[in-house]
């Protein structure tokens, strides 16, 4: 459909049409009046099982026939859970689950374990508390996201529980009294959009708010409980080595890891389990996983397997004296060249074996990497004085008496030091560095928080090795600044390296949202030297990027890799110009149009009208490929419509959305469907005019995660949580089982795409368009897709607030404007346009 328009009257209004706020100064959003508020229950259920809550909070009582109430939280949580007891029959226990969909509830281990990263969290989604009176329980480790909760009555006869909730540890701001806003007459758009404000609400975490999770005592060392091992900083390198301590169990056990990558949780996994006196032993304990006066030895992440997270738990060794609770023991552990891992206890052999007779997936259990501590779920323990000499001559490596503060920021278990955005609320709780692309774009269409992109970008610069790259993938428990030498390699981070040009386009979309220049100018000389290891991926044979290893598709020669490198140095040059800095502003602008002529001339697929998926996949092609290409600029209009046809997204189309890319599988059937790929395609498909394949992806990968609304055909109120999904099935369930994360903003690129989209308002491109001092209300989209009325308002340089209001009234459209003072606007509408100069309300109508 095209409408052909033109521009008839403009009309001051006197009083406005919408009742704005003051501009306001988001540093101090959140106030104290936040963190005192918590998550409340919005329904309750008790009974003999997990049910479906129908019935208002309010005080409930457990007994041995009645002992679970299922808690519904309306939408996703993050905090510390609390319990008021209002009384207790006699010694209770309490067994709590968290989880984000219903189903969760019904696993033993909830929707956890989460042993991949240290989250600052508890690392177990099963809690049990042991309840002897009145007052208030409360856990001292977070959970990080979850919409339900069970709380199950395990030993006593009653007790009785008068308010639960969670002490919040993210922003309780009403997401409605945010500036940023969109709305339209579908209301199914309008959820959508919230999905990815929600998401990046409970990723982005202010400094300081996740607590420390182990205590220091200056005589016991640290105390360690339900926390996954948490490896050293300061000896990633060490291979080889014998490693002693002290422990006294207080609860259960104690679990240390050696040959531990810093990065993510995997190495070799030990856990000792006491003799489990009955005064301090949980009723749901599990005596068959973990068996009293037992060593279990464990390669990968853990002891039990989480969806895709594989675990080897090899061997389970029985100790042969009683090892009592509160009392120390001296733990010796000896790996060595050919393989052997032997461990002591007193100085009495529990076993030596070699590892090479275990299976761990097929793959060699790696001796390198470094050791930590930690507990099993509902474990507590102290551990002191770790020793390390090197096996084969004895010589002494390292020592650390765990005795004093500094402990904390060794083993990354300290509270955040920044203000940062992280993957996914409960998992992996990582500063995953590519996510931020979208995020960083959610934070500017729907949170005006600002402070938490400049929070995230420099809590990643915090971490540049000397070749330019930053940490992809930071854990927010070390100190970004001392970590460097741990995560990288002769000045070289591994791993997924696509992820550093999103990083800068992180950035970008900073500046083009706020023209904060200050912030660029100080951050400047580290984005070059970012971008100079960019510009040095490019081959000179044939001008495309060459990367070790990329997220979005193949590394070498791969089209959404260099079309995404082309946004980045054009972005880069825009930078440049608005800091003056015109030689770097000319060197990128060069780069981009070098590389985009590359990507047209080796990547361009004339056959099937596609840019191919690498320079030697020449027929597959990817979602990415082909929306970053678009996006880009690197496709002209004709290309960008070819690209978009309904032939080539026929080849991807696959349950809710689009399948990475052609080679993947149909018939797999563990295949997940990815919202933050598709996300880069939706604006794609819009900038094509594939706009009804647009309004399809939106309706059908984003309808998906709502809760059910039976009248429009989508939603599933048993997995919605208020926030975008990590992945999905081919069926429109949550990918990845119960592993996935349901709250993730790198899969809310919706939120962003409407405002843009449907309500029409971007900034224009180039830097004269930062801060939104140069807009464009672009309406033909909006009106294809079947909107009657959209708008949006967004924060501006400097805090002002945009607000654009539009509706079609038969063949009349009224546009509303309310502006900032010294801001341009364009309205367009087919080849008809109309220009706003200058502040304040009006009022604009187009007939058709
Ligand atoms: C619970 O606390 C009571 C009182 O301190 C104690 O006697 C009991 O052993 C504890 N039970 C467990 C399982 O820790
Ligand atoms: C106990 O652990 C085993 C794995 O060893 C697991 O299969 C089982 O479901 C667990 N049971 C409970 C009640 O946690
Ligand atoms: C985890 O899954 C892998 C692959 O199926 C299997 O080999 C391994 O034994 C499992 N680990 C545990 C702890 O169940
Ligand atoms: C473990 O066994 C190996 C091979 O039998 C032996 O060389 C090593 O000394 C033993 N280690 C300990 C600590 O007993
Ligand atoms: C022991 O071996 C390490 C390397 O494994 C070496 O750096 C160190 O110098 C050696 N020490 C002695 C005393 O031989
Ligand atoms: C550079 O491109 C050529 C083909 O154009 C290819 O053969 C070569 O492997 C590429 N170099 C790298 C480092 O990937
Ligand atoms: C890049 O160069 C083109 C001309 O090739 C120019 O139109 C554009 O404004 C430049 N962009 C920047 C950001 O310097
Ligand atoms: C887009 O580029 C192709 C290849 O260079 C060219 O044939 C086509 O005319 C271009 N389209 C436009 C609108 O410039
Ligand atoms: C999409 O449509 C608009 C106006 O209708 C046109 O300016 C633009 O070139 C078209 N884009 C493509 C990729 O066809
Ligand atoms: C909603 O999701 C649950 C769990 O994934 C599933 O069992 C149920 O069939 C779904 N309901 C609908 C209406 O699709």
């Amino acid at each position: 459909m095209t409408i052909r328009a033109f521009l008839l009257t403009i009309a001051f209004w006197s009083h406005g049409f919408w009742h704005f706020t003051e501009a306001l100064d988001f540093s101090s959003r959140i106030n104290s009046n936040d963190l005192q508020k918590s998550f409340s229950p919005k329904a309750i259920a008790v009974g003999h099982d997990i049910q479906w809550p129908r019935l208002k909070p309010s005080k409930f009582v457990l007994t041995v026939h009645s002992p679970i109430a299922t808690i519904d939280y309306g939408s996703e949580t993050a905090g510390y859970p609390f319990f008021e007891i209002e009384s207790v029959e006699a010694q209770a226990q309490i067994e709590v689950k968290y989880s984000e969909p219903y189903d969760g509830l019904q696993h033993v281990w909830g929707d956890g374990p989460y042993t991949f990263s240290t989250g600052l969290s508890n690392v177990a989604r099963v809690e049990t508390f042991n309840v002897t009176k009145a007052g208030t329980v409360k856990s001292s480790l977070i959970q990080g996201g979850q919409r339900w909760q069970s709380i199950k009555l395990i030993a006593g006869n009653k007790v009785t529980i008068s308010r639960v909730g969670f002490e919040p540890t993210v922003s309780v701001t009403d997401p409605d009294t945010l500036p940023a806003r969109f709305s339209s007459d579908d209301t199914v758009f309008n959820a959508i959009w919230k999905l990815g404000q929600k998401a990046a609400t409970m990723a982005c975490l202010e400094k300081g708010s996740q607590k420390a999770v182990w205590d220091i005592d200056p005589v016991k060392g640290a105390f360690v409980h339900s926390t996954r091992s948490s490896p050293n900083i300061e000896t990633s390198t060490f291979e080889d080595y014998t490693l002693e301590f002290e422990t006294s169990i207080e609860r259960g056990g104690v679990w240390w890891s050696i040959a531990q990558s810093v990065s993510y949780g995997n190495g070799i996994q030990l856990l000792l389990v006491g003799e489990l006196p009955e005064a301090s032993t949980f009723a749901n304990t599990n005596l068959s996983l973990t068996p009293p006066n037992s060593i279990l030895l464990a390669d990968a992440y853990g002891f039990v397997n989480q969806t895709t997270l594989n675990s080897y738990l090899l061997d389970t060794f029985t100790i042969p004296f009683k090892v009592h609770e509160k009392e120390w023991y001296t733990v010796t552990m000896a790996l060595s060249g050919s393989n052997q891992l032997a461990v002591q206890l007193n100085g009495i052999s529990i076993f030596n074996v070699s590892l090479s007779d275990y299976y761990t997936g097929g793959s060699e259990v790696s001796l390198s990497g470094s050791f930590g501590f930690g507990a099993y779920q509902d474990q507590a323990a102290w551990v002191r004085n770790a020793i390390v000499h090197d096996s084969a001559n004895g010589s002494l490596l390292y020592v650390d008496s765990l005795c004093d503060q500094s402990a904390l920021a060794r083993y990354g278990t300290q509270s955040n030091l920044g203000t940062v955005c992280l993957d996914g609320a409960k998992r992996d709780r990582l500063v995953w560095m590519g996510d931020f692309y979208h995020t960083s774009r959610i934070i500017g269409a729907s949170t005006d928080r600002f402070d938490w992109s400049r929070g995230t970008l420099s809590f990643l610069l915090d971490t540049q090795a000397s070749n330019g790259q930053l940490n992809f993938a930071p854990a927010m428990g070390y100190d970004p600044t001392t970590t460097i030498d741990a995560f990288s390699t002769d000045g070289t981070y591994p791993g997924l390296e696509d992820y550093q040009i999103l990083g800068f386009l992180g950035f970008y979309n900073l500046v083009k949202q706020t023209n904060d220049l200050k912030y660029a100018a100080q951050t400047w000389p580290q984005w070059q030297k970012q971008l100079t290891w960019l510009l040095s991926t490019i081959n000179a044979t044939d001008g495309l990027v060459d990367v070790n290893s990329a997220f979005l598709g193949p590394g070498t020669g791969g089209s959404a890799v260099s079309c995404l490198a082309v946004e980045a140095l054009n972005g880069a040059a825009e930078i440049a110009s608005a800091l003056r800095d015109k030689s770097a502003a000319r060197t990128y602008n060069e780069s981009a149009k070098k590389l985009a002529d590359a990507v047209n001339t080796h990547l361009w697929n004339d056959e099937i009208g596609v840019y191919s998926l690498s320079r030697s996949e020449k027929s597959d092609f990817s979602v990415a490929g082909i929306g970053l290409c678009i996006t880009s600029g690197v496709a002209n209009s004709t290309r960008a419509s070819q690209v978009v046809s309904s032939k080539n997204l026929a080849k991807l189309k696959l349950g809710p959305g689009y399948k990475d890319d052609t080679t993947v599988n149909e018939a797999d059937p563990s295949i997940s469907i990815s919202p933050n790929t598709n996300g880069f395609l939706l604006p794609a498909l819009f900038m094509g005019n594939a706009t009804t394949a647009a309004n399809d992806l939106l309706r059908s990968m984003w309808g998906a995660m709502l809760s059910e609304d039976v009248k429009a055909g989508v939603g599933n109120d048993t997995t919605s949580t208020g926030a975008s999904w990590e992945y999905l099935d081919v069926n429109g369930s949550p990918g990845l089982s119960l592993f996935t994360s349901l709250s993730h903003p790198w899969g809310g690129a919706a939120t962003y795409v409407l405002t843009e989209w449907a309500a029409g308002l971007r900034p224009i491109s180039g830097p004269e368009g930062f801060g939104y001092r140069n807009w464009l209300l672009a309406l033909e989209t909006g009106l294809q897709i079947g909107l009657k009325k959209a708008s949006a308002r967004v924060v501006t340089e400097g805090g002002e607030l945009l607000s654009v209001a539009w509706e079609l009234d038969g063949t009349d459209l009224t546009v509303e404007i309310d502006a900032p003072h010294g801001t341009t606007g364009k309205i367009q509408i087919g080849s008809g346009y109309k220009i706003i100069n200058g502040g304040g309300v009006q009022s604009v109508r187009i007939s058709r």
